[in-house]
């Protein structure tokens, strides 16, 4: 049985001794001469829930990827558990944005892999088909285990990468928008359930999303990139509403509409300057 006890949030502890899971310090990463992401700092504790947000191409996919080790950046280090990204691989799940699904492997064979690949001692096949089945009725695919990415619709292929992500066991979960593709009461219920297994399973979660109300439903702190003309500028807000959250108690708070103001404001704002830096650049133009 996949265990999701039900049982007290541990609140996060937010003093500077707290355990670090993610130290990134002074990233800097860019394609070709293109600079994404400077000098980035940007630490996330053990058991936190980070959202990530930002306009589109600011790096918050290329962030993730960094930090999940499948790129290096050119300037500064990321440590996980204490230990360079470029010495080991970093354990962890991962939701990418693209879904990153084998084709020839059925939605039960995307996961068996991923479970298979985790093990420490062997397991017979049976016994791994059962917990990628238990994986897939959570994510509420359990009428498609047998089903290829090529037959799924993009909601059913973006839920079988998150219950691959979850079966894969790890601490912890980076997620690139794993909710973008789903109607609005399964992700409801799956924000559910991820919230419960932050909570019962003590994962550190470091999710990308463009929705606000999402966003402030799930975080402990939310980091907001800024397209910059030197690369991304981060702002960290922390989220005050108590865990665990009762949605519609929380969307009806005076202090939910307020906080949520302020977030888009910070994003607003970032656009604006970005936009005004923009204006300011063509207007040096040759004045045809
Ligand atoms: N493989 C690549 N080669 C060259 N440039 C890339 C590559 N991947 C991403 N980029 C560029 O890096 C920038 C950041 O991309 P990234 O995917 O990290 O943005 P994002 O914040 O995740 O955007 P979105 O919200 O649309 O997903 C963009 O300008 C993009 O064009
Ligand atoms: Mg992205």
């Amino acid at each position: 049985m996949v265990q999701l006890v039900r049982g007290e949030r541990p609140l996060i502890n937010q003093s500077e001794n707290a355990k670090k899971k993610i130290e990134a310090k002074s990233i800097s990463f860019g394609y070709e001469k293109a600079e994404i992401l400077k000098e980035i700092n940007l630490d996330v504790k053990a058991g936190e829930f980070l959202v990530l947000m930002g306009p589109s191409g600011c790096g918050k996919s290329t962030f993730l990827r960094l930090l999940a080790g499948l790129e290096t950046p050119t300037k500064g280090e990321i440590l996980i558990d204490g230990v360079s990204s470029t010495v080991s691989i970093p354990d962890c799940g991962v939701v990418f944005q693209d879904y990153s699904l084998f084709p020839w492997l059925s939605a039960e064979d995307n996961i068996a892999l991923a479970i298979k690949q985790k093990l420490k001692e062997k397991k017979k096949k049976k016994e791994i088909r059962q917990i990628a089945d238990e994986y897939l009725q959570l994510v509420q695919l359990g009428h498609a285990i047998g089903k290829y990415p090529g037959q799924m619709s993009g909601g059913m292929k973006q839920r079988a990468a998150i219950a691959r992500a979850l079966a894969f066991g790890s601490e912890l979960l980076l997620m690139d928008e794993p909710f973008g593709a789903l109607d609005p009461v399964t992700r409801s219920n799956l924000q559910d359930l991820l919230l419960q297994i932050s909570r019962d399973q003590n994962r550190t979660i470091v999710f990308v999303t463009h929705d606000v109300d999402e966003a402030i439903y799930l975080a402990d702190r939310i980091v907001i990139f800024t397209l910059g003309t030197e690369g991304a500028i981060t702002t960290s807000i922390d989220v005050p509403f108590q865990k665990p959250r009762n949605r519609k108690k929380l969307f009806e708070k005076n202090e939910f509409s307020n906080f949520r103001e302020n977030v888009f404001n910070i994003m607003n704002q970032g656009l604006l300057k970005n936009m005004e830096k923009k204006e300011t650049m063509d207007s040096f133009g040759d004045g045809i």
